[in-house]
């Protein structure tokens, strides 16, 4: 796929590090650097010096960032933007006009459901929620106008697995994008366009930036003809990503790789712990052997990743108090940083599904294990379930 640009023998680690960052032409600094600058003076009209002209349209920061961003998922084409949302927003106004169908997952980001309920709804566009770890539910929910399948793998916040290359053959069949919202497992974890899927979905806000410090969002294809029209929209759009924000997302890729394993391995023991605690009535983590994903996952995830979810006896407020009484793990919404943080989905990330199939447990806490020691991890968890 990205053999002419002579990278797709580099191993994941390298490209994190390398792919799309030249040392500087001018200095030779070997960071890239963020560069300011909404425009760009021209050598005479039309006269572009390095090819670009106003930055809403390119900028060389969020250039750099784009490249990597296509080499670390094996496509053609990668694009930065806002935010995970302003991401979704831009695909589905490029994929879908009014009278098309998405059939949507019954396990996602709230905002993403609110995105299709509450936006595309009004537009014209038709949805319908299926369960994604089941590929007959969502063939059975296909339409004649069915243009894309969306997923989220493991899905927020109940880590649901869905088998990739089994709902690749589906949307094949359909004649329907396959998009994969991977912002969970990363590029590292796992690789939905060598699974079949379309289009890669990212909220870089999480794994990808990695520290809780920006907001952003991606998107990547391998079809050079979808890059272009999704290019096209994200200019006319203009929801792009800053040159300082494209910059942070670079720099915590960097080390996606040895992040993501510690965090594979500290969820691991939390799940452990948590599986066999007794006021813990339900754990959802895919590396746990009798999660009903568990085995689709082994195939084709390089581990599990460091979200966590669980339900605690007693009911929604004791979900609330084990959150309220946490120490280490910080109340917050969002995940995938350094530090770890718990919350309550049914409240806080989720509210917005409240009511529809999409809403959560109420007594389910949801965690973003980070990579801090895990015997002080644990030790947090234990005191906070009393
Ligand atoms: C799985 C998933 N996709 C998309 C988003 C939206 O991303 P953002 O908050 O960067 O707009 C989120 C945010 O929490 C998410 O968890």
């Amino acid at each position: 796929m990205s053999d002419q640009r002579g990278q797709r023998h580099q191993h994941f680690e390298t490209l994190a590090i390398h792919a799309g960052q030249e040392a500087d032409q001018a200095t030779g600094a070997v960071s890239v650097p963020i560069y300011q600058v909404s425009t760009y003076k021209q050598d005479g009209v039309g006269g572009l010096r390095g090819g670009y002209e106003y930055s809403r349209s390119a900028n060389p920061t969020r250039t750099a960032l784009e490249e990597n961003l296509a080499a670390l998922d094996g496509g053609r084409r990668g694009l930065a933007f806002a935010s995970g949302l302003a991401a979704e927003d831009c695909l589905l106004r490029t994929l879908l006009v009014p009278g098309d169908h998405v059939v949507i997952p019954d396990d996602a980001y709230g905002g993403t459901f609110r995105l299709f309920a509450k936006v595309a709804e009004r537009w014209g566009v038709e949805w319908s929620v299926a369960s994604s770890s089941d590929p007959r539910a969502v063939r059975e929910a296909v339409r004649p106008r069915t243009k894309a399948i969306w997923v989220e793998t493991p899905s927020n916040p109940l880590l649901g697995i869905t088998d990739i290359a089994a709902l690749a053959d589906v949307a094949r069949t359909a004649g329907a994008k396959l998009v994969v919202d991977n912002t969970f497992a990363s590029p590292y974890l796992q690789q939905p366009l060598a699974l079949g899927a379309d289009v890669v979905v990212y909220s870089t806000t999480k794994y990808m930036g990695g520290h809780s410090d920006v907001v952003g969002g991606a998107l990547v294809v391998d079809d050079e003809a979808l890059g272009e029209e999704l290019a096209f929209h994200q200019n006319a759009m203009g929801a792009i990503a800053g040159p300082f924000d494209a910059w942070l997302v670079m720099r915590g890729i960097k080390t996606l790789a040895v992040r993501m394993d510690r965090h594979s391995a500290n969820a691991a023991r939390v799940a452990e712990l948590l599986a066999a605690h007794p006021k813990v009535t339900k754990v959802y983590y895919p590396g746990l052997p009798d999660h009903p994903g568990h085995e689709t996952a082994a195939k084709q995830m390089r581990s599990f990743g460091g979200m966590v979810s669980f339900q605690v006896a007693g009911g929604e407020q004791a979900a609330v108090d084990v959150c309220d009484r946490a120490k280490l793990f910080t109340l917050g919404e969002s995940l995938g940083g350094v530090e770890s943080l718990i919350e309550h989905p049914g409240r806080m990330t989720h509210a917005s599904a409240a009511g529809s199939a999409l809403e959560v447990p109420a007594d389910l806490v949801r965690l973003s294990v980070g990579i801090e020691s895990v015997d002080d991890l644990l030790a947090d968890l234990t005191q906070a379930l009393g």
